[in-house]
């Protein structure tokens, strides 16, 4: 036999050949990153590769006004601190998201408040997010899971109608539009992430986008230890803190990386629209296998991640992590994704010490919430972007070695 293991649905795995590299990189990298190293400007404010970045990154994403910081973390903490969110206040999140969305909250000594996701899309429900306001919420984040907007019409409205901000958690959304409008500046203030693994990566890093002049102000001054900008403040404000900020500054050796990174980011989004339309149409004629459901107003989607429903009953009762293991036999990388965070040891913890300080005798996170359960233990497959970048040919392995897994389970 060609390969020494047998794969768990028998015979030879469906796929033995490497999937599209992560991340991709050229001579553009190169000489960005040798540009700045000989310039010997390798940390600027105001000026050079991070504001280059800065204008395109705000005239990508449609939005007025872009600053960039050292992660997508940073990023949502700078937000909710520029919005006032502070001691006591409560912030509406998902709890199936990555844990920065609701630690952001918490490291500004907010409560995140969950609320449950949509089953069809995976994304913030409006309805349970209506039913999550109280008088203490100040505060709704709409992540765009796996880069696809929830319903931001309905999270606007809620937000309008209560006086509430928001902030738009874009870490893994980069060019994700709603209603043909990129994401981030939808709402009050739009946070990204460029981390590794993310569309546009630069390692690490992270960026806020703003429409609106008076928070982009407060931003800048957040992440560049609480300076103004105000005319001649390198000369003579250098030391004025008008308010209590951090050095979040992202490095030149990032935004040199992230100019190269962005020159292919159209082509890529292409690229996984295509992979991600031919999966939804081989995957939905698979028993047991739903795709996502894609809004149609999402007039653009990230395919940061492409997720799927696992429905145990039709592969003879095998449950989620069978089906992984026996997914990843065939050569197709996969996971079960988010681990409901409202289940979190980390956020149950400080949660409760953050109630007992505030002398609050409730507990916020007592709730039921079963889509995200659901999705978060039973249910959600993960595949990540980079498969994306295959041709059809090679995606149409995904489906095959499905269809394998489901034929050796006696179905
Ligand atoms: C939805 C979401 N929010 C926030 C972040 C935090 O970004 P970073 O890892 O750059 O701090 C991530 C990163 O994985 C993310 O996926």
């Amino acid at each position: 036999m060609a390969h020494e293991q047998l794969a768990i649905a028998g015979g030879v795995p469906i796929r033995t050949a490497p999937w599209p590299a992560w991340p991709v990189w050229d001579e553009r990298e190169e000489r960005q990153l040798l540009e700045t190293l000989r310039s010997g400007r390798w940390g600027m404010i105001g000026g050079g590769k991070v504001r280059a970045f800065e204008e395109a990154w705000a005239a990508f994403q449609q939005a007025g006004h872009c600053v960039c910081v050292v992660n997508g973390t940073a990023a949502l903490e700078v937000a909710l601190r520029a919005i006032g969110v502070g001691p006591g206040d409560e912030v509406i999140v998902p709890p199936y998201t990555f844990i920065a969305t609701p630690a952001a909250a918490l490291l500004v000594g907010a409560v995140p408040v969950f609320a449950d996701i949509d089953p069809e899309t995976y994304e913030l429900d409006v309805a349970t997010v209506q039913a999550a306001i109280t008088p203490r919420t100040r505060a709704i984040v709409p992540v765009h899971v796996a880069g696809c907007p929830p319903d931001m019409d309905g999270i606007l409205a809620i937000a309008a109608e209560h006086g509430l901000r928001v902030v738009e958690d874009a870490a893994q959304a980069h060019g994700a539009a709603w209603r043909g409008r990129r994401v981030g500046a939808l709402g009050d203030l739009g946070t990204f992430s460029f981390q590794a693994s993310k569309n546009l990566n630069a390692g690490e890093g992270g960026a806020i986008v703003t429409d609106d002049e008076e928070l982009y102000q407060r931003v800048w001054s957040l992440h560049n230890v609480g300076r103004a900008q105000t005319p001649g403040w390198r000369t003579s404000g250098s030391y004025r803190h008008e308010i209590l900020g951090f050095n979040y500054r992202m490095t030149e050796f990032q935004a040199a990386i992230l100019l190269a990174q962005l020159t292919r980011l159209e082509e890529q989004m292409a690229c996984r629209e295509a992979g991600a339309a031919y999966l939804d149409r081989a995957l939905g004629e698979v028993p047991g296998i739903r795709p996502l459901r894609r809004d149609p107003r999402v007039t653009s989607h990230a395919h940061h991640l492409y997720v799927f429903r696992y429905d145990a009953l039709a592969f003879g009762g095998h449950p989620r992590e069978e089906f992984l293991a026996a997914l990843r036999a065939e050569g197709v990388p996969c996971g079960p994704g988010y681990v409901p965070l409202h289940h979190a040891p980390a956020i149950r913890s400080e949660v409760t010490a953050l109630c007992r300080r505030l002398g609050r005798t409730d507990d916020p996170l007592a709730c039921h919430l079963p889509v995200a359960e659901r999705a978060g233990y039973d249910e959600g497959v993960w595949l990540t972007q980079n498969l994306l970048l295959a041709d059809a040919g090679d995606l149409a392995n995904i489906p095959r070695a499905i269809e394998k897994i489901r034929e050796a389970w006696g179905e």
